[in-house]
């Protein structure tokens, strides 16, 4: 793991240089904090222009890959950037040279190099530059790299760090030093032409054969490396190794790349505080070149009670793609969700290019059916993206699919946050057991403050991944189930393994993410009773589209002196709740023994149920304090009310139990009346008439609210309803 690097040392003020931080170790580079990190190394890059003594066309860069990976792209990425001149060896090639980076191997990259400089004999003065590719990038430019490299005053030099690999009993044969790194890296070296044939031309093991111990051994040896004029770079002037612990420990490796990935979001100038993302812009997909939308199979996860499962779906058909491109697979687990799944189904059978539902009673894993969904991609060649959806994802950019496929990455998501929470759905790195651990960017990322396509170890919930990815890398690959990992962890890991890189983009907004903690699946319409859990999905449910209209449009009637009339329920609301009640059943029948209320007597009954009776009085009086009280404080300006009521309560009118009220008082400071059905359609007759002023509404409106004064003024009385039933919730409020 390396990064060529023209950052100077941190503490060495002697050749003048205070600014700057060199990356000694995966600790030291958390401890500094990026912003330095970067600002610094544009100081440098710039300030060192002036000295260079070869000519920059005078390097040449040679790495092998077999492969154009991830991360092959991203080291191309930044050689690109500095104009380095790159050839590339065994693209293409089966690689036989073992897992490396977990046990040894790596032979095949010396043979090719071997091969390759055979045809650079004639260009004698060239310097040649051997690196690593998949997880290596350039963090200086080629003038930097050789006037490093003609300073060192040797014709060879190797990386450095400061473990021993693969044959810790070679240690003793390494000669000390005094400060920096003692032991050899082949992950990069820079040499002459010659001295780099002379090394290479000693090769004569197999492909899967160590490299670094074959090297290691010619520089051991103190003839060979007087012969060869040898070094190491110890103190990490051009080869910055993030590597600094054993390489074999799974969950080192794993961080240090992590770590490594990482500073790639940043290095070389691929983000910054003034100009953002420099790279979001490249290799993009442009869908409106394309003669036809790409065909995309959707994967969509029930794997909980999820509230708001109804909009979920509402949202995802709502989404600007065209559905006879879509093929949609459902996964069910839960009972209790199939009667939303079974109308979503009925509705929109015919919608799509293909649709299937798999429920409960298939009692598929998580995992099992989170790999049937990736096969229908997989196995289906004619399939472009998959793109998998957790029914607690919120989507409100009806554009996610396609701008998505527009950023043309193996695995991407769109960013998802809990509103107003830190919660998200990726991390930006790995604690040492593979769980959460936060990265330094990681909140200015939730928070939009940088904005980007970020390469993350982990994320969940959405993801679109392309379908030649899962023919190709992840082929063979049990996706989601690996050991005794969550599915999602075992998806991750799977593309880490594989050097798949994860992005997340915020360089839009896509949506939430829903709490899906305390949902009670135990009452009728479940969703009334999450105005805490999940309080912006209860109110774009539940609260009138024209509620806010009060306040900027001055929508508010007063149909009665002193009466206010407001919208503030959604027809939604106004239907769960009836439901709710008819559900549960017992109405009061208006008789004047009452036990739910104090003293037990009523004087001016109604055939009603109260909001306790269903459990749903702290949710209700949470809603009076933050929908009905600021109209309170808008009408009856200087009055600020508690928000606190005792009897809040659905009266049902109908003529055959109880079908008007007579003439009182209510006990209460203001009193709110709701209209929870419509007048003409589900019943005739009803309104209130109030007696000081001869003034009746006969015309409720379906949503909509009275607020009035309770005593003195507003003697009032409901008005007969002649057919059907009128449904209205009352509240009096500050008793
Ligand atoms: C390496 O070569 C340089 C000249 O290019 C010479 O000054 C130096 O002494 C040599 N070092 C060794 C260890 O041979
Ligand atoms: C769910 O709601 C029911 C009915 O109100 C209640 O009895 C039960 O305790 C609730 N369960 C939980 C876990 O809150
Ligand atoms: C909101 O107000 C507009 C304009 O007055 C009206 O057309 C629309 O139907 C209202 N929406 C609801 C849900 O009441
Ligand atoms: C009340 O108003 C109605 C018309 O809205 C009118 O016919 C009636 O005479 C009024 N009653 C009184 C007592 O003013
Ligand atoms: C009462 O309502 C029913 C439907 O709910 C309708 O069929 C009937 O005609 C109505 N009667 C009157 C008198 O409006």
């Amino acid at each position: 793991m390396v990064i060529l690097t023209l950052l100077c040392i941190y503490s060495n003020k002697r050749k003048g240089c205070t600014l700057g931080i060199r990356i000694t170790s995966v600790d030291i580079g958390l401890r500094f904090g990026l912003e330095h990190f970067l600002v610094f190394f544009f100081f440098l890059t710039y300030t060192f222009y002036f000295s260079f003594f070869f000519s920059p066309e005078k390097l040449l860069v040679l790495t092998v890959a077999t492969q154009e990976t991830d991360g092959f792209h991203r080291f191309m990425q930044s050689a690109n950037y500095f104009k380095f001149n790159v050839k590339v060896l065994g693209m293409g090639e089966e690689w036989k040279g073992g897992d490396v980076g977990r046990s040894i191997g790596g032979g095949q990259k010396v043979r090719l190099l071997k091969e390759a400089m055979e045809s650079l004999a004639d260009q004698e003065d060239f310097v040649v530059l051997f690196v690593d590719s998949y997880d290596l990038i350039f963090a200086g430019g080629p003038e930097e790299i050789l006037r490093k490299f003609q300073q060192t005053n040797h014709k060879l030099v190797f990386a450095a760090e400061g473990i021993i690999w693969p044959d810790s009993r070679l240690a003793e044969k390494y000669p000390s030093v005094r400060n920096g790194k003692r032991f050899l890296n082949s992950g990069g070296f820079i040499g002459y032409t010659r001295y780099i044939q002379k090394i290479v031309n000693q090769w004569d093991l197999h492909d899967n054969d160590d490299d670094q111990l074959f090297y290691t051994k010619i520089y051991v040896d103190p003839l060979q490396r007087e012969k060869l004029n040898m070094t190491l770079d110890h103190k990490c002037e051009i080869f910055q190794n993030l590597n600094g612990a054993v390489v074999n420990n799974h969950f080192f490796f794993l961080s240090y790349i992590i770590y490594f990935n990482y500073l790639a979001n940043y290095i070389p100038n691929v983000w910054n505080y003034e100009q953002g993302c420099t790279i979001c812009d490249q290799d993009m997909v442009d869908l409106s070149q394309l003669k036809e939308f790409p065909q995309v199979t959707v994967g969509i996860y029930i794997e909980q009670p999820t509230p708001f499962l109804t909009e979920f779906l509402e949202r995802f058909l709502s989404l600007d793609y065209p559905k006879d491109k879509l093929n949609v697979f459902v996964h069910n687990s839960e009972v209790y969700h199939e009667k939303h799944i079974q109308k979503f189904w009925e509705e929109n059978k015919d919608v799509f290019r293909s649709f299937k539902v798999v429920g409960p009673e298939e009692t598929l894993t998580q995992g099992e059916a989170r790999n049937m969904g990736i096969d229908l991609c997989r196995k289906d060649l004619s399939c472009d993206y998959y793109f998998s959806i957790d029914a607690d994802v919120m989507l409100t950019n009806r554009q996610t699919i396609k701008l998505l496929i527009e950023q043309n990455r193996k695995i991407i998501g769109p960013l998802v946050t809990r509103h107003g929470k830190l919660w998200s759905n990726f991390w930006g790195a790995l604690s040492l057991d593979g769980y959460y651990a936060r990265s330094e960017d990681y909140i200015d990322i939730v928070q939009g403050k940088r904005v980007g396509v970020w390469n993350i170890p982990f994320m969940a919930h959405i993801y679109l991944i392309k379908g030649h990815t899962l023919r190709n890398e992840l082929k063979e690959r049990n996706v989601f189930v690996l050991e005794r990992l969550d599915p999602d962890m075992a998806m991750c890991r799977n593309a880490r393994d594989l050097g798949l890189f994860m992005y997340v983009t915020n360089r839009h907004e896509f949506g939430r993410l829903i709490s899906i903690a305390n949902y009670n699946t135990s009452h009728y319409n479940n969703d009334l009773w999450q105005i805490f859990e999940n309080p912006l999905d209860w109110r774009e449910k539940y609260i009138n589209p024209n509620y806010t209209r009060i306040f900027t449009d001055n929508i508010l009637e007063q149909p009665c002196p002193d009466v206010f009339w407001f919208p503030v329920l959604s027809e939604k609301a106004c239907d769960e709740l009836v439901e709710e009640m008819e559900n549960h059943g017992s109405w009061s029948g208006g008789k004047h023994e009452d036990k739910r209320i104090n003293g037990g007597y009523e004087t001016v009954p109604t055939d009603d149920i109260h909001m306790k009776q269903i459990d749903f009085d702290k949710e209700w009086l949470h809603f009076i304090r933050e929908f009905i009280s600021p109209v309170t404080l808008k009408v009856f300006s200087g009055y600020y009310t508690k928000g606190y009521a005792i009897m809040n309560f659905v009266v049902k009118y109908t003529p055959n139990r109880q079908a008007y009220l007579r003439p009182h008082h209510d006990s209460s400071t203001f009193t709110i009346n709701i209209a929870l059905n419509n007048k003409g359609l589900d019943f005739q007759g009803g309104g209130c008439r109030f007696h000081r002023y001869n003034c009746s509404i006969e015309s409720p409106r379906k949503g909509w609210s009275f607020m009035h004064p309770g005593r003195l003024t507003h003697l009032h009385e409901g008005l007969p309803t002649t057919n059907g039933t009128r449904y209205i919730a009352v509240s009096f409020i500050d008793p």
